[in-house]
Order: C-alpha cells, then structure tokens, then sequence
C-alpha cells in the first residue's frame, strides 16, 4: 500500500541549538516592489533584516515595462479607476481593498516621487498610456519601458540609506519558524554559512509569484513560488490559486528566452494580426488589442489554432522608427537582438504565463492567519485583482499594500514584549533520502504539464492527468532532504503547481482569467473564492 503524502512542515531538520541565529524585530523577505516599500514604511527606531535570495534587484519588480496605475489626469479619478478595476475582476474583487488602493494611488506615485523616480513627461506633464481594461489613460511609465527598473533603483536606494536596516542578499529563505501558531521570523541559508535562523518579532513575506512553473513564462528565473509554499507549510490560508494571469504577447523565437513586449505598445496602436496578415482582435472583443488580457490571450490561442501556426504576430509598423525607439527602447533593442525591426517587421508574439492574482489570503492590514506574519506584493491576495488583473495595477498593490503591512508590524510591535522570544525550535529530524535524482528532469517535466494542462484553457480530463503526474513527483521529491535552493525550490515549485491545479480542478467555470472549456460560461453559484490550508491529512 502506497504511505500517505503528508507535507513535512520543514523543508529541512534543525535545532536551535546548534545554527547561527540573528535577531531582528522586523524580518522582510523579497526586496521586489512590496518588500522595499514595507521596509522604508518602517519606523526608524525598529531594527530591520531584509533578506532576499539573489541581489538586491532580483525578481519581478526590476523587470516590469508597462508601468505603474493612478488616476492622475484631469479626466480620471478614483472612482473610474476603481469601476475598471472591479469590472476586470469579474465579481470576485473584494471592493474595499478596491477602493483603498484606488484612492490611495496618486499619493502613492507622490511618494515615488519625492523618493527619485522621474516618471516620464510629455509636453510638461506626466506621459500616461493606457492598457487593457483601463477606460483612461492612467499608466505611468519611466525610461520608455523601463519603469520597473526605475522604481527599483530609486527604492534600493533609499533603503541602503537607511542605518536601522541590515540587507542580506543571497540568502534563501526556506521556511517561516512558527510556535503556538505565531510567526518567530525565518529559517535560511547562505552558501558560506549554511542553515541559519532570522528571528523577527514581525515577518512580512514579500517573495513574489511563482510563474516559472510554467515553460512560457514572462518571469525570472527566481520567481519560484517560495513564499505561497512555505506560508502553506506553516498554516496560513492561501486563496484564488487557479487564477494564473497570461500575457498575451511573448516574443516568440525559438530557442530564444521568453521575453515580454508590453501591453503598453497596444496600448500606443500596435495591432495583432494571424499568419495571413489579418488583425484579428476587431472579431473577438469591441476593444479589440485593448480588451482585457485574458480575452486577447485567448483569442490568439484560437487564432493560432484556427491558422495552424505556432504564434501570432505585432504589427508596430505604424508607429514608425523614431517613436518606438524613444518610446519603448528596451523592447525595441531586444527585437533588434532577433533581427527584427519594429518598424517594418512583424514581431512574432504568443502568451505566457505572467502574474499569480491568487496567493497568501490576507486582510486589508496585510494580515495572514499566521500571528504575526504579514504578506504584500504578488505573493499575497488581498482581493484587488479578483478573477482578473488590470495590468499596471500590480506595482501599485506592492506600493499600498507594502506600506500596509509595515504599518500593521509597527502597531503590533506596540503591544509586544521587548524582549524576543528565545524559545527552542527545531524541525523534526527526518530521515534524509539524497536519491539520485536529475533536479532539472523532474523541473522542465513539470513546466510542460503545467503549460499543457494548467495554461490558457484547462479541461477536466487534462487536470486530472496533470494532478496525476504532479502527485508521482511528489511521492519521490517531497520526501527527500536537500541542501541547496535547486532541489528547495523544485520542493516549492511542485507543491504550488498541485495546489494551482487542484484549484483549478474544482472551480468548474470560466470566469476570469480561468477558462475551462469543458465549462465555458461563469456560473452564478461560483461566485465565491476557493481557499486551501494544510488540513495535516494525507495531501493526495
Ligand atoms: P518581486 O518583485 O518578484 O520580488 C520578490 C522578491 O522576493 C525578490 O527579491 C526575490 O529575490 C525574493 N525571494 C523570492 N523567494 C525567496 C526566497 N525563498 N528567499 C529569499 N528571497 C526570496 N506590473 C505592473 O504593475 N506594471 C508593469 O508594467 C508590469 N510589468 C511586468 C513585466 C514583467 C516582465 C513581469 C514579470 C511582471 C510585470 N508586472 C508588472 C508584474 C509586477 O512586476 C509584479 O507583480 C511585482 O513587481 C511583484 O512585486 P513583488 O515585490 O511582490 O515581487
Ligand atoms: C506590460 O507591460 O504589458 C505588463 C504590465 C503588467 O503586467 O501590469
């Protein structure tokens, strides 16, 4: 008889005892968009550990071309910002954390500003585009395309200013230490001091999505799912995981690594057309390029099933040399890289997946149902983006909900003791079974059954072939012991791709970005969210 699955609670066996131990009254884990803006949120008078697995620039936020959502133009406001935002969701917004971050956002780009940021301008005042879903222009973009980029540098850089802060880079968080159900900080490593523990009064989890289960995927290759993984093993709730946002338009040349053409250049009159140079969206949607994402991504698996070819093509050719250039650099000098010109070669694009809207549930204070610990960015669900996300509103949700959760830590602090807990705590010692095992094998099988069965349009039959697959690895990883992030984060990465596809299994409808073809309509009585925990039963 097969033994149950059980999730161990660490990914490895410690002791207090005997690893390093640092203390830190507010631990932060990611130092994307989220976790620098709760660190520069915090009072100065806390001590403050940030801790992020590559550099300082790693993960998502650095890469981000569109920009960044708020109604800042004579004819925007709030409130259409937050009608947009809710109609995208497709009645699973929750409208409160809606209308806080709607509100919210000027001040917020204010902030940025005063930070360093220098958004671009035109003809003296901010330059906003627009993108799908939004009905104004409301986007804020720096350097052309490069406005995540931007904003990361201005962040890091006024965090490095800041003395109540000890940044450690390269240091992997594996699991978050909890005793009596609260949060006590973080177990990590480092590659010169092995296993170690973070102990924090406060933790806030800022650890991103987790789009590299997928093979096509916008993300970098740290975007692993970490965070959603272990704030699972430690108990808090996690919610929305089918919802799994695909960008329409990868460019696609083989061979080459995926990389994202934003939205923004529909946005500024780029138009898609099929194999047969027809523009096809005008068919599909009245806002033809610009209807939400998950309505374009569609049409162009449609398309390039209709047409038998594998990807469907921007046409930027109207836009003219000088205007991309300036406008849209980064993507112009990564065309130029696959010897396409913008301006008179069709850019050969298809969908990836792009943006995990589900994640740790938290309320509207960054509050999971972990005492103590707190998420923010795209690793939580706070119920912005509902079933679906309007792009440029995900940089804003990091800035809002950052802050949130830095002001939730300093409030809690109030009513702690002064004196960190030094209670004992151990993983319980496993059996370690190394094996043999081909980590890289086992990653890019599951990438293709999560792109096949989990991506665009899912199918019951298909999900359950996935689940199947994804339960066999996990009978022979889970139970192993590993000692470098490689085989931790194929840990990771399989436990969020079951919890994906076990959502997405039971949710029978489409509504959103999850479109069942055995379901193709929204259901009514579907209207209400799927949330997980870690019941401690057998997992399969
Ligand atoms: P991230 O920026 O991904 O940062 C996560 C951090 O956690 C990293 O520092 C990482 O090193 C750290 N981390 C992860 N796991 C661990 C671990 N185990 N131990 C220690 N550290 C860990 N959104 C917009 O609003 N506008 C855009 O224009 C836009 N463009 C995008 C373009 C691309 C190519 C991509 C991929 C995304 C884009 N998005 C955009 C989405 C947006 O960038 C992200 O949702 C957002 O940046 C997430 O910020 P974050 O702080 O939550 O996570
Ligand atoms: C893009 O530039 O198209 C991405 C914007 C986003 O994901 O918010």
């Amino acid at each position: 008889m097969r033994k149950p699955l059980r999730l161990r609670r660490y990914l490895v066996h410690f002791s207090s005892y005997n690893i390093p131990q640092v203390f830190t009254d507010v631990l932060v884990i990611g130092s994307g968009v989220a976790g620098l803006s709760a660190v520069l949120a915090l009072p100065e008078d806390l001590s403050v550990l940030l801790i992020t697995k590559g550099d300082l620039s790693n993960g998502s936020t650095a890469e981000a071309q569109g920009g960044v959502a708020a109604a800042l133009a004579p004819d925007d406001s709030p409130e259409d910002h937050f009608a947009d935002t809710v109609e995208a969701g497709c009645g699973l917004c929750d409208e409160e954390a809606v209308r806080l971050v709607t509100e919210d956002a000027p001040e917020r780009i204010r902030e940025l500003i005063g930070r360093g940021v220098m958004f671009d301008r035109e003809e003296g005042d901010y330059a906003l585009t627009r993108e799908g879903g939004h009905r104004r222009r409301r986007i804020l973009h720096a350097n052309g395309d490069a406005t995540g980029r931007v904003m990361h540098d201005a962040l890091a850089e006024r965090v490095r200013e800041r003395p109540n802060v000890q940044v450690f880079e390269r240091t992997f968080a594996l699991d978050l230490l909890t005793l009596d159900s609260g949060c006590h900080g973080a177990l990590t490593w480092q590659a010169t001091h092995g296993v170690m523990m973070a102990r924090a009064k406060q933790t806030i989890l800022a650890t991103g999505g987790c789009g590299r289960v997928y093979r096509e995927t916008t993300n970098p290759e740290s975007v692993t799912g970490d965070g959603i993984a272990m704030a699972f093993r430690a108990g808090a709730s996690l919610q929305d995981l089918e919802f799994i946002q695909f960008h329409p338009t990868i460019l696609y040349v083989a061979g080459a690594s995926r990389a994202l053409i934003s939205e923004a250049v529909r946005g500024e009159g780029g138009v898609l057309r099929n194999r047969e140079g027809e523009r096809f969206m005008p068919g599909y949607h009245p806002d033809a390029e610009l209807a939400p994402r998950d309505i374009v991504s569609r049409s162009i698996v449609e398309e390039m099933k209709r047409t038998d070819h594998p990807h469907v093509y921007l046409d930027v050719t109207s836009m003219g040399a000088e205007r991309m250039e300036s406008r849209f650099p980064t993507i112009t000098a990564l065309c130029r890289r696959f010897e396409l010109e913008p301006s008179e070669d069709l850019i050969p694009v298809r969908p990836a997946a792009h943006y995990m809207i589900g994640g740790v549930r938290t309320d509207l204070r960054g509050r999971t149902d972990v005492e103590n610990l707190l998420a923010c960015g795209e690793v939580a669900c706070t119920g912005l983006h509902g079933a679906n996300r309007l792009g440029s509103n995900s940089l804003l949700e990091g800035l809002v909900f950052g802050r949130r959760c830095a002001r939730t830590a300093a409030e809690n602090l109030r009513t702690m003791p002064e004196a960190l807990s030094v209670h004992a705590l151990q993983g319980l010692p496993q059996e370690p079974a190394y094996g043999n095992l081909n980590l890289t094998d086992v990653e890019n099988s599951l990438k293709s059954v999560m792109w096949r069965d989990v991506g665009v349009e899912r199918e019951g039959e298909g999900l359950d072939e996935a689940l199947e697959m994804i339960t066999f690895w996990c009978r022979y990883v889970m139970d192993k012991e590993f000692r470098e992030p490689q085989g931790w984060q194929l840990q990771n990465m399989l436990v969020v791709s079951r919890l994906i596809a076990m959502s997405a299994r039971q949710r029978e409808e489409s509504r959103g970005v999850h479109f069942r073809s055995d379901f193709p309509e929204a259901d009514p009585g579907w209207q209400r969210h799927i949330v997980i925990s870690d019941t401690g039963q057998d997992w399969l």
